[in-house]
């Protein structure tokens, strides 16, 4: 009799956890909607895309000719440079506007600035916007995972 109890208890517990488990894996959707792939080749020189990846702003930015390089945050595909980072002031958390006419980004929130690579250069957002997690694929721009250039910019290669 207490064996029977006893294995039922296990039975119970085991599948206890397998519900836990399958409570705490991302659904299927959460998975697939990890990516955002944005084909490049389309941009003009000095052209502004924001697209979303994982419910977050992130802008991609191809440098014109006239545009300050930065090689500590720029990518280069091809012959072009691009700026690529999470559109959230790093103050508390508002979405900059580009202005293209001066080639920053303005946070309206409390005024801050970002230049077009990216960098803090007014107000208080503290540091420069976040680097996405991104990987090069020919002429698309993968986001989500963590590429050989990606890893450059952040110093983990
Ligand atoms: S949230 Fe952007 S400057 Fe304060």
């Amino acid at each position: 009799m207490g064996m029977t109890l006893g294995g039922i208890a296990a039975i119970g517990a085991g599948a206890s956890l397998y519900a836990m488990k399958k409570s705490w894996d991302p659904l299927p959707s959460v998975i697939s909607a990890g990516f955002t792939t944005v084909d490049l080749s389309p941009m003009d020189s000095g052209e502004l895309r924001t697209v979303e990846w994982r419910g977050k702003p992130v802008y991609i930015l191809k440098k014109s000719a006239d545009m300050s390089k930065c090689a500590d945050r720029d990518v280069q595909v091809g012959n072009d440079d691009y700026s690529v980072g999470v559109q959230i002031c790093t103050h508390l958390g508002c979405i900059p506007s580009y202005i293209p006419a001066n080639q920053v980004f303005k946070c309206a929130c409390h005024g801050g600035e970002f230049d077009a690579c990216g960098k803090n250069t007014f107000g208080p957002p503290p540091s420069p916007m976040e680097i996405p997690p991104f990987k090069i694929d020919g002429n698309k721009l993968v986001l989500g995972e963590e590429g050989p250039e990606y890893l450059r910019l952040v110093g983990k290669a």
